[in-house]
C-alpha cells in the first residue's frame, strides 16, 4: 500500500505531541509560538500548556520573555503564581528564586540559602517576532530564528490566538483542503468571492525547499497559492474576521498550529494589514469594537463542543466575531478530537492531503528510525499569494 494512504496506527503516533512520541519529537525540532506578546506585560508570568507539557512563561522586568519549568523544585507549586524579580521568578510558596536559565539562585531560610544546583529547573530559549513569543523545546542548539520571513511591506501586524478542540494534525490536513470552504464557510460566506461556492477547485500540491505549496483554481482560472513552512506553518491570504472586513481587506497571514495536548491545539495568527495612514484611526476604532465583541462571546472551542453534543447549532452563532474559525472548529472537532483515520475514505478532493501525508510520512519515519529529517531551508522571499 502506498505509504500516503497507509492509515495504520502510525498516524496516531505521528499526530501525538508529547515528549518521546514520534510526532512530539519532530515538532520539538522547530521554534513554536507560545503566546501573543501583548498578552504578557513586563513583570508578569503566565502558565502555558504546549505539546502535552506545562511551562512557566514570564517577562522579566528588562522586558525579555523567558520560559522555564512549570513547577518549583521545592514542593512543586506552580511558579507562574509567584513574583517576577528582575529576570528571575520567585516561588509564591516559600520564596525559592530561579534565574532565566532555570538555576535556583536563592532558598530563603535554608542553611545555605544561595545557589543550589540540585534544585535547578528546565529553561528554554525564547524569542519574539512579529507580535508572538516563541520558545524552543528541542534538544541541542535551537534552529535559525525567526522560523518564518517577515513582511517586505510590513504595515500593521495583527495577532490572534484561538483554542481548537481537536488534534493539531487535523487542522494541518484541513489546510491542504480548499474544497471544505464551499461547505464549511457557507454559513458566514467569508470566502464567497473566490467562487469556490459555485464550482469546487482543482488542487495541485508539491514539495519545495521550505515545505510545500498548494495551488488551487476553478476552471483553470486565477490561481490561489498557499505556502507551507513545514511542519506547522501556513502562509495564506484569508478574509479578516467578521466586522473587521471593511478595514484592511484580506490578510496576508501566517497561521501556526501548536498542540496543547493530543486532543486540543492553539492556532496562532500573524497577519499583515495594509492600512493607509489616513485610515489608521478608523482601523484602531474598528479593532477596539472587535475586541469588545470577542470579550462578549464564548470561546469557539466551547461552542463547538456544545454543537457536537447537540445542545446548539451553528445557525445560532452567526454573529460570533470568530465565525470563520467556529465553522472550522466544528468540523475538525467533529472528526473526533483525535480522529481515527482507519475510518476514512479518501477521494479526488483529498489530493492535497495525500500529498502532505507523503511528506510527513517520510519525515516521521526518519524520526522514528533515528535518521536525519529534511533540513527545510528558511523561506527568504516575500511570496506572491494569488487569489
Ligand atoms: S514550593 Fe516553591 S518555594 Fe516551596
Ligand atoms: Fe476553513
Amino acid at each position: 500500500m502506498d505509504s500516503a494512504t497507509d492509515t495504520t496506527s502510525n498516524w496516531v503516533d505521528w499526530a501525538l505531541a508529547g515528549p518521546g512520541t514520534v510526532g512530539g519529537t519532530y515538532l520539538r525540532k522547530f521554534w513554536q509560538p507560545v503566546a501573543v506578546s501583548r498578552d504578557l506585560e513586563s513583570g508578569k508570568a503566565l502558565p502555558i500548556h504546549a505539546m502535552g507539557e506545562k511551562f512557566t512563561l514570564y517577562r522579566g522586568q528588562t522586558g525579555i520573555p523567558h520560559v522555564v519549568g512549570f513547577r518549583c523544585a521545592h514542593r512543586s507549586t506552580q511558579l507562574s503564581t509567584g513574583w517576577v524579580r528582575d529576570d528571575c521568578i520567585q516561588c509564591m510558596y516559600h520564596g525559592w528564586r530561579y534565574d532565566a536559565d532555570g538555576n535556583c539562585v536563592e532558598r530563603p531560610g535554608e542553611k545555605n540559602p544561595g545557589a543550589f544546583e540540585r534544585a535547578n529547573i528546565p529553561a528554554y530559549p525564547t524569542r519574539e517576532f512579529l507580535g508572538l513569543i516563541y520558545a524552543y523545546f528541542g534538544e541541542g542548539d535551537a534552529p535559525t530564528f525567526p522560523p518564518l520571513p517577515g513582511y517586505k511591506d510590513e504595515c500593521v501586524v495583527e495577532n490572534h490566538v484561538l483554542d481548537f478542540p481537536s488534534n493539531w494534525f487535523q487542522t494541518m490536513e484541513n489546510h491542504f483542503d480548499e474544497t471544505h470552504i464551499a461547505f464549511v464557510h457557507s454559513f458566514g460566506g467569508s470566502h464567497n468571492n473566490l467562487g469556490r461556492d459555485v464550482r469546487l477547485p482543482d488542487t495541485n500540491a508539491y514539495e519545495t525547499d521550505f515545505g510545500m505549496v498548494r495551488e488551487t483554481s476553478v476552471n483553470c482560472g486565477e490561481v490561489r497559492k498557499t505556502l507551507y513552512i513545514l511542519p506547522n506553518i501556513m502562509r495564506i491570504l484569508i478574509p479578516s474576521f467578521s466586522n473587521l472586513n471593511d478595514v484592511g481587506g484580506w490578510r496576508d497571514s501566517y497561521i501556526i498550529l501548536v498542540p496543547t495536548d493530543d486532543e486540543n491545539h492553539r492556532v496562532f495568527f500573524t497577519q499583515n494589514v495594509q492600512i493607509d495612514e489616513k485610515d489608521m484611526d478608523a482601523f484602531h476604532a474598528t479593532h477596539a469594537k472587535f475586541d469588545a465583541r470577542v470579550a462578549e462571546h464564548r470561546p469557539i472551542a466551547d461552542i463547538a463542543h456544545d454543537v457536537l453534543a447537540g445542545r446548539t447549532h451553528i445557525s445560532e452563532h452567526l454573529d460570533h466575531p470568530h465565525l470563520l474559525l467556529l465553522e472550522d472548529a466544528i468540523t475538525q472537532g467533529g472528526q473526533g478530537q483525535k480522529v481515527d483515520r482507519n475510518m476514512e475514505l479518501l477521494g479526488r478532493t483529498d489530493v492535497g492531503i495525500v500529498a502532505m501525508r507523503k511528506v510527513f510520512d517520510r519525515e516521521m519515519r526518519a524520526v522514528a528510525n533515528g535518521e536525519p529529517t529534511k533540513g527545510w531551508t528558511p523561506m527568504e522571499v516575500d511570496p506572491v499569494l494569488g487569489f
